[in-house]
């Protein structure tokens, strides 16, 4: 029988997102879209009423914006909200801030697709001396250097999230806590293959709609419990619209046509 209820939701569309340029750990804020997106997400859930307990999302404010917007339409700013640098989006590496579409005219539409969405092959890596390296920022003074990426692929994504999800999500969840995570495209890849169980391959074909929250249903073991209207290979399931949810999981896979 069903135990816990996870809600996972991407943050709105980004400027970045807006302009199509590949983001990673650039701190660039919700666009005018993306803060519509939260609201709209925000609705959703009021309108199924979820509540939460604990509130989990990354150091980026796309991220932590989505978040808020989402806790004040339920009336739920109060409950603590956990920010860690492990629920990043993948670092994009020397490719943050390309766009994406002049990255394919370069490199081919296959070169960029395997950076995108293959699980084991990272983007060129950032040098210690690019604006994006992480070492260089403020924002990550107390994580040990030799922790930081200058790239990531899916699976080293995977590797450092799945750090906060054993050692404290999983305790959490199994505590009996209602837990919201609001995070990024490829950390909720990396999570649902976690969870699903998705092959290397089948995850180079799933692509996670910005600001639709994705409801998880666990039993005691954390294994996903199939639901209907789950959209295949997730057995987590979207609420809302299910054919404007395929069409915007749509629209993120064009952004390299
Ligand atoms: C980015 O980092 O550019 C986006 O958040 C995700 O981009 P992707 O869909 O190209 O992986």
């Amino acid at each position: 029988e069903m135990k816990y209820t996870l809600v996972l939701v991407r943050h709105g569309e980004s400027t970045w997102n807006d302009e199509n340029r590949f983001t990673g750990w650039y701190d660039c804020p919700l666009s005018e879209s993306g803060l519509k997106e939260a609201q709209a997400g925000a609705e959703l859930l009021k309108n199924e009423g979820f509540t939460f307990d604990v509130a989990y999302t990354s150091t980026l404010k796309r991220a932590i914006k989505t978040l808020w917007i989402i806790l004040e339409e339920n009336n739920l700013m109060y409950i603590p909200i956990i920010n860690t640098w492990r629920l990043n989006e993948r670092h994009y590496g020397a490719l943050q801030g390309l766009n994406k579409q002049q990255t394919v005219d370069k490199h081919g539409k296959e070169q960029v697709l395997v950076w995108r969405r293959s699980y084991d092959i990272p983007p060129p890596a950032l040098d210690e001396s690019s604006e994006y390296y992480p070492g260089n920022d403020a924002m990550y003074a107390n994580v040990p250097k030799d922790e930081l990426p200058k790239t990531e692929s899916l699976k080293l994504t995977e590797d450092r999230f799945l750090v906060e999800w054993n050692e404290n999500l999983v305790p959490l969840i199994k505590s009996g806590k209602k837990v919201i995570i609001a995070a990024h495209g490829n950390t909720l890849r990396a999570l649902v293959k976690h969870l699903d169980g998705i092959s290397s391959d089948e995850i180079t074909g799933l692509n996670i709609p910005t600001g639709v929250p994705l409801v998880y249903e666990l039993d005691e073991d954390m294994k996903p419990i199939a639901q209907d209207d789950a959209i295949a290979p997730l057995t987590g399931k979207y609420l809302g619209d299910l054919e404007k949810v395929r069409e915007r999981i749509g629209a993120v896979a064009a952004q390299t046509k």
